[in-house]
């Protein structure tokens, strides 16, 4: 028998202001979006940004639906939105922020397990690792350096492939 380790390293930060002005511009148009989510069930309100390698910031925010998982994530629409927009272009980073109407988590939410699923697709397009900017309701940023490190021994269309 032998082990496998992983070593996942991730960034934290006191508050948006420490990291550079894209990323930080990056977190508050993510602040922005959810701003904006349609979430009556939930009362979660997501927000996503995707900044493109043009400068361009596509963001997007949960939808949802009376049929509750008709509704999608903020990331997913997000991304899906950025790729829909610049089919194929590089995204350099993205940026997720959520508060609740009534519920008062204030660390940085992360995302859940579809929508990593699906980021994971278009970092493995690119080649090129996209961080992952995650604001906190208290100010704290946590920062994944790539999709892949927030989704360890993931399922990819290599294995599709058999292994290319
Ligand atoms: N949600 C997101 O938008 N992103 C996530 O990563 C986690 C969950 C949304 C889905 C639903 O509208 C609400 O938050 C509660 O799950």
């Amino acid at each position: 028998m032998n082990e496998l380790e992983l070593n996942l390293k991730y960034k934290v930060y006191g508050s948006t202001q420490e990291m550079d002005k894209e990323k930080s511009e990056l977190a508050a148009e993510s602040i922005k979006a959810a701003k904006k989510a349609y979430a009556p069930y939930s009362k979660f309100h997501v927000g996503a940004a995707v900044l493109m390698e043009n400068g361009e910031i596509i963001s997007g925010n949960n939808q949802e639906n009376a049929a509750y998982p008709s509704g999608t994530c903020a990331e997913r629409v997000a991304i899906f939105y950025a790729s829909a927009l610049q089919p194929g272009k590089r995204i350099k980073a993205i940026a997720v922020y959520a508060e609740g109407e009534e519920s008062t988590y204030e660390e940085p939410v992360t995302p859940c397990g579809s929508c990593r699923q699906v980021l994971l697709e278009y970092e493995n397009r690119q080649g090129i690792n996209i961080p992952v900017i995650m604001t906190g309701v208290n100010g704290k940023v946590l920062e994944a350096p790539s999709i892949s490190s927030l989704l360890p021994l993931a399922f990819g269309s290599f294995q599709l492939r058999g292994g290319q």
